[in-house]
Parts: C-alpha cells; structure tokens; sequence
C-alpha cells in the first residue's frame, strides 16, 4: 500500500481480505459445526466488507475526497479497529473474559472513526461527473 493510494482503493482492497477471512471462517464453522465465534464473524463481514465496499463506493465518487489524508486515515483506522474488534469478540465468545475491555475500547473507535466519516460527508464537496459508454457525461435527472 503506498501514500499515494485513493482512499477507495485502499478501502477495497481491505475489503476483500475481510471478506475471503469472513468467508473462511464461516465454512470453519459450517464444517465444524460449532458457531460459539458467529458475532465476530458477522463483525468481520458487515464491518470489513460490507462497510469498508460502501465507504470505498462514497469516496471514489468524491475525487477531493478520495484523494485526502483524513479519508485514507478514517479507512485505516477502521480496518484495524474492525481487525481488533473481530480477535476481541472471537475471544469473549470463546470465555476469554479478558478480552471484553479490548472489544469495549475498540467500540468506541469505531464509533469515533464513523463520526469521522460522517464528517467528512457533511463536510460535502464536487461529485464526479458520471462517463455514459459514448464517453459523455450522463444528464442529471429532471
Ligand atoms: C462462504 C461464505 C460464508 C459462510 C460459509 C458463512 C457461514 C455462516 C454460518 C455457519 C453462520 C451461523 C449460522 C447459524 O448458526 O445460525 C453465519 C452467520 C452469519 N453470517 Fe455468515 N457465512 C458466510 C458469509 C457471510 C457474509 C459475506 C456475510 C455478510 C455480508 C455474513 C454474515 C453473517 C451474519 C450477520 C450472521 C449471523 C446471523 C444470525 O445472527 O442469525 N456471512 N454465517
């Protein structure tokens, strides 16, 4: 990953990992029988690919966006806050106690790192302009 990556760009490529990890570990619990990990598999899908795929759609529509060092810190932030977070709820499923202040604390991050993104959303800035195949730009709707 270089400095230079988009910020959708770096959110899509997390994105996959979480989700070929999500979907292994859903076929270990499958083939295992035992989902005791189920929330923490459902954390890692819905936060790291569904989340992660949705936040890469809205900056990579946003080329000002996409391009700044907050955007590229909020997806950061959230893929290891979502990596954190999936270890931790694993763990507290499994009786590892000790482990409930770390999913605790990585809560919060997330929640902060989506205020972040909401930030940056209210924050607004240009759309890009959509590409017809003739290479025109599409006609906004009437
Ligand atoms: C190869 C792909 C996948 C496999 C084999 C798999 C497998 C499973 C299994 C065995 C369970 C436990 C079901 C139960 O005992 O009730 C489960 C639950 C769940 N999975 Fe997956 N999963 C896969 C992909 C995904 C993806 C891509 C998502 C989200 C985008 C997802 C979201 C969830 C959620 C939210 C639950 C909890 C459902 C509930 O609370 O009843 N899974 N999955």
């Amino acid at each position: 990953m270089t400095a230079s990556m988009t910020a959708s760009t770096l959110a899509f490529r997390f994105a996959v990992i979480f989700v070929v990890t999500g979907m292994l570990m859903g076929i270990a619990m499958a083939a295992s029988h035992d989902t005791s990990v189920m929330p923490a598999h459902a954390h890692l899908n819905l936060l790291g690919w569904v989340s992660l795929f949705l936040f890469g759609i809205y900056y990579e529509r946003r080329p000002a966006l996409d391009t700044s060092r907050l955007a590229r810190l909020q997806v950061l932030i959230w893929a290891l806050a979502t990596a954190v977070l999936t270890v931790a709820v694993a763990a507290v499923h499994l009786g590892q106690d000790a482990a409930d202040p770390v999913a605790a604390v990585t809560s919060l991050v997330v929640l902060g790192d989506v205020l972040l993104f909401g930030y940056l959303v209210y924050r607004g800035g240009p759309v890009r302009e959509g590409q017809g195949r003739d290479g025109k730009g599409f006609a906004p709707a009437e």
